[in-house]
C-alpha cells in the first residue's frame, strides 16, 4: 500500500504549544512523527487577552490571525525539515487553528458560533501545501455544538472491542467518548475542565505553565467544602450534547468561587481540590454510562501521574491505559484527527460528528485552501 501523507495541526485550549503530527493514511492511520512547536510567549499573552473578550480590538485580532498561521506554518516546516520531506510529499494539512471563543447552542445568547483563528491562506502560502481548515462551523450550521469533534477519530480507532471503551481526552477541557460494544451507539461530550484551571492557578500563584506530574497538587489537601461548591456548577448537570471552554472555566470563575468560599485556603490545597475536581467530574460523567470497561486516556493530562492515579481510584472498575499504549502517541491524537478530517474533506466525505455534537446530520467539514501551482 502506498503512503498518503497528511499533517495535522492544533493549538488547544491550554495554549501550551502547537501540536503537529505527520500522519500516514495510506493504510489505516499511523503517526510517523510528532512535534510540539512552541507558541511565542508574547503571542500567547495576546491570545489569552483576546479569549478574555475585554475591550477587543480588531487590529489585534487581525494580527493574531496571521501570527498564529505563521507559527503553524513554522511548525510544519520544522517537521518537514526533520523528516527531509518536500512540501509536495504532503497531500494536505488539516489545521484546527486556535479557538478564541466557543458559544455553542446551549450557551448562545443569540446566534451560536465558534471562532478559530490562524489564516489558512497564510499557512498554504508559507508551506506550499494545500490547507484544510474551519472544521467546526459546518456542524454548528446543522445545529450541532461544533465540539467535541475529535471523538469521531476515537470511534474510528478504538471501537472494535467486546467491552465498553471510554476514551478520555485531558486537554484544557476534558471530553469523553463512550464506545459501547458493537451494535451500540457511540456518543461523547465535554465533561468540564481537565487542566485549564490547574494551569491557570499555578501560573497565577507560582508563574509556572503547568503542575508537573501534579506534584504541587499532591502536596496539598483536597478541601471537601470547596469541592462541593465547585461541583454545583450548572454546566455539570446539563444533559449531553454539550461542550465548553475557557469562556466558562477560567481563572475569574475560580477566583469568584474562592471569594464566595469565605475562608482563605492555602494555594496548594486549592490546586489539590482542582485536581480532584477534574477527576470527580470525569468520574461522574463516566459512571452515568458504565461501571466497568476500558478507559483510554490521551492529551497532555495523560502526563499528570497524580491525576491518573486519582482517576484510577475513582474509576476502579476500569482498566486504565493511555493511547500511547495502543500505538497512538497521547499528545498527537488531536493533531492526527485534523489530518484525518482533512483527508475526508478532500474526498468530499461527510463525517458523522452528530453523536458527539447533536448536529442534525453528518457533514463534509472544513474549507479547502489550495496550494498554488509551482512557479
Ligand atoms: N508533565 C506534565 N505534567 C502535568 N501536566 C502536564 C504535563 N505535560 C502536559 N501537561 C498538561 O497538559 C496540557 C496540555 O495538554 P493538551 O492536550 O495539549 O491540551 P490542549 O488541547 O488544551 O492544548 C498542559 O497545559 C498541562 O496542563
Ligand atoms: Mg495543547
Amino acid at each position: 500500500m502506498s503512503r498518503a501523507l497528511y499533517i495535522g495541526l492544533i493549538s488547544g485550549t491550554s495554549m501550551d504549544g502547537i501540536d503537529c503530527a505527520l500522519v500516514d493514511l495510506g493504510s489505516g492511520l499511523s503517526v510517523l512523527d510528532y512535534l510540539c512547536h512552541p507558541l511565542d510567549a508574547t503571542l500567547r499573552t495576546t491570545l489569552l487577552w483576546l479569549c478574555g473578550n475585554q475591550g477587543l480590538d480588531l487590529v489585534t485580532l487581525g494580527n493574531a490571525d496571521i501570527a498564529v498561521a505563521q507559527s503553524f506554518a513554522a511548525a510544519v516546516n520544522a517537521l518537514l525539515a526533520r523528516q527531509h520531506l518536500s512540501p509536495d510529499a504532503i497531500i494536505a494539512i488539516g489545521s484546527h487553528g486556535q479557538t478564541l471563543w466557543h458559544e455553542p447552542p446551549k450557551r448562545a445568547r443569540e446566534h451560536a458560533f465558534t471562532l478559530q483563528i490562524g489564516d489558512p491562506s497564510t499557512i498554504a502560502a508559507l508551506t506550499g501545501i494545500t490547507t484544510v481548515a474551519d472544521f467546526r462551523r459546518k456542524d454548528l450550521a446543522y445545529g450541532g455544538q461544533g465540539a467535541p469533534i475529535v471523538p469521531a477519530l476515537h470511534r474510528e480507532l478504538f471501537s472494535a472491542s467486546g467491552t465498553i471503551t471510554i476514551v478520555l481526552n485531558l486537554g484544557g477541557i476534558a471530553n469523553i467518548t463512550v464506545l459501547p460494544p458493537p451494535g451500540g451507539q457511540p456518543f461523547g461530550f465535554d465533561t468540564g475542565p481537565a487542566n485549564v484551571l490547574m494551569d491557570g492557578w499555578i501560573a497565577h500563584q507560582r508563574g509556572l505553565p503547568y503542575d508537573e506530574s501534579g506534584h504541587w497538587a499532591q502536596s496539598g489537601t483536597v478541601q471537601p467544602r470547596l469541592l462541593r461548591q465547585l461541583l454545583r456548577e450548572p454546566y455539570l448537570s446539563q444533559s449531553a450534547p454539550k461542550s465548553t471552554g475557557r469562556e466558562l472555566f477560567n481563572l475569574n470563575w475560580l477566583q469568584g468561587h474562592l471569594a464566595a468560599y469565605g475562608e482563605t485556603i492555602a494555594a496548594a490545597d486549592v490546586q489539590a481540590t482542582l485536581l480532584d475536581y477534574t477527576a470527580v467530574t470525569v468520574r461522574d460523567a463516566v459512571l452515568r454510562y458504565a461501571q466497568q470497561g476500558r478507559l483510554i486516556v490521551c492529551g497532555g493530562g495523560a502526563r499528570n501521574s497524580a491525576l491518573l492515579a486519582r482517576l484510577a481510584q475513582h474509576l476502579h472498575g476500569f482498566t486504565l491505559s493511555t493511547s500511547t499504549d495502543h500505538g497512538l502517541h497521547a499528545d498527537a491524537v488531536e493533531a492526527a484527527a485534523f489530518a484525518w478530517f482533512a483527508s475526508k474533506t478532500l474526498q468530499r466525505t461527510a463525517i458523522d460528528f452528530s453523536p458527539f455534537t447533536g448536529a442534525k446530520r453528518p457533514v463534509i467539514a472544513g474549507g479547502v485552501y489550495f496550494k498554488e501551482a509551482s512557479a
